[in-house]
């Protein structure tokens, strides 16, 4: 078991130059910061609000997400998010979760016993008629009565899960959802994932205008709407998101637009490199320390390596940046090993035996807060000042 799980609590009141290293670091006040924009424009233009759980997966950060139940539902990807969210719906903040990959059969029971047991509204996530198949059969078996509140997927270009409107297959998985008795047409839904290929607000909005357009071409094949009252239009990703402001709605009768987004609290490099963010967006960091210094190849060696940074790339070079000096790059990583390397202008390159030495503790933006995030037992969560507050322990597996 990592030793921090057992020690998290005595760093409350010491600096992050105190930690363990590796740790993981959050800047409170830029969560609040970037959750607050978010909702703020969620606000101005009078939309539905709907976090992904997934980033910092903790009470903490969703309760933060949600305004303290303003907002009151969430995507989670594993159930192992979903029972961590379950206090919150005793808590009377949390209404509702969509399971956001596309349902299988081995999760049905858990899923059926978060609404039954908890009275938390589960809404599923169809893009094949298999879906449907085992949705009707699922409730044949068990005698669950009540439909399945279900997203129809729609695929806008990331060619992840979901359908594209050009697709046939679209319109065969609709017509069986809205003739099943298992299952309620909830919405259509769409993430863009390439978004994040985006390098400036109008190719974000671009895509935030696909996405729209996406899913309300899907909604318009719904053409005997007799069994949904309204339907719900979900779009979003975090660099969509960060321009959603510039969204110009136009919707048809008893439709309704949510965004949803889960990067947002945290922010990263991948974010920073939309250039829809900056630096201090980012409230994720790495803190290790320097265990060797090599000026023959001015390059330095930390104690963070692939397990505490993760592999993940974007148009800024190497798995993670110096926050002290931006140019000095994690250029190679094994397991446990991270290399520094300069990466900036050869004119200006600064000799690593002036910047660094053994035993220093260093700070580092990553790549994808979602996925490094992933890797900690313990949030260190630091005040303005970088002294610990609080700590948060994030749901682990699946
Ligand atoms: C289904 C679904 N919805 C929303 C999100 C949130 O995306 P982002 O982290 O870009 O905000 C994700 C992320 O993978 C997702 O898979």
């Amino acid at each position: 078991m990592d030793i921090s799980l057992q020690t998290h609590q005595s760093y409350i009141g010491k600096s992050v130059h105190d930690l363990p290293t590796p740790a993981l670091v959050l800047s409170k006040s830029v969560i609040e910061k970037n959750v607050n924009r978010l909702h703020e424009d969620v606000e101005k233009l009078g939309i539905g609000f709907r976090p992904h759980v997934k980033t910092l997966k903790t009470i903490e950060a969703t309760r933060i997400m949600l305004a303290n139940g303003k907002y009151r539902k969430i995507v989670a990807s594993t159930l192992c998010e979903i029972r961590g969210c379950l206090p919150l719906v005793k808590e009377g903040i949390l209404d509702e979760c969509l399971y956001g990959l596309p349902v299988r059969p081995s999760v049905l029971n858990d899923l059926n016993a978060f609404t039954t047991q908890h009275n938390l509204k589960i809404v599923l996530m169809v893009d094949h008629p298999d879906h449907i198949r085992i949705l009707d059969e699922f409730n044949t078996r068990t005698g669950r009565t009540a439909p399945w509140p279900a997203f129809i997927k729609v695929d806008v270009g990331t060619n992840r899960a979901g359908i594209m409107n050009s697709s046939p297959r679209l319109d065969q998985v609709i017509q069986s959802a809205n003739a099943s008795a298992a299952v309620s047409i909830y919405g259509f839904y769409c993430h863009a994932g390439h978004s994040y290929a985006s390098k400036t607000t109008d190719q974000a909005v671009k895509v935030l205008e696909e996405e729209l357009n996406g899913v309300l071409m899907a909604s318009e094949k719904l053409v005997d709407r007799s069994k949904t009252e309204e339907i719900i239009l979900s779009i979003g990703a975090t660099p969509t998101a960060h321009v959603v402001a510039n969204l110009k709605q136009n919707l048809p009768a008893n439709t309704n637009l949510e965004l949803h987004a889960g990067n947002f609290p945290a922010n990263d490099l991948q974010q920073v490199a939309t250039g829809l963010v900056s630096f201090d967006d980012q409230a994720v960091r790495v803190v290790a320390e320097v265990c060797s210094v090599y000026p023959e190849r001015n390059e330095a060696l930390i104690n963070a390596g692939v397990i505490a940074l993760t592999k993940e790339a974007s148009s800024f070079s190497g798995l993670a940046r110096w926050t002290d000096g931006i140019d000095w790059s994690i250029v190679r990583v094994s397991q446990e090993h991270g290399i520094f390397g300069w990466v900036g202008e050869e004119s200006k390159k600064e000799k690593v035996e002036n910047k660094f030495h053994v035993g220093q503790k260093v700070s580092l933006y990553t790549q994808h807060a979602c996925i490094t995030s992933a890797m900690y037992y313990v949030m260190y969560v630091v005040d303005e000042q970088d002294i610990v507050r609080e700590t948060w322990i994030p749901w682990k597996g699946w």
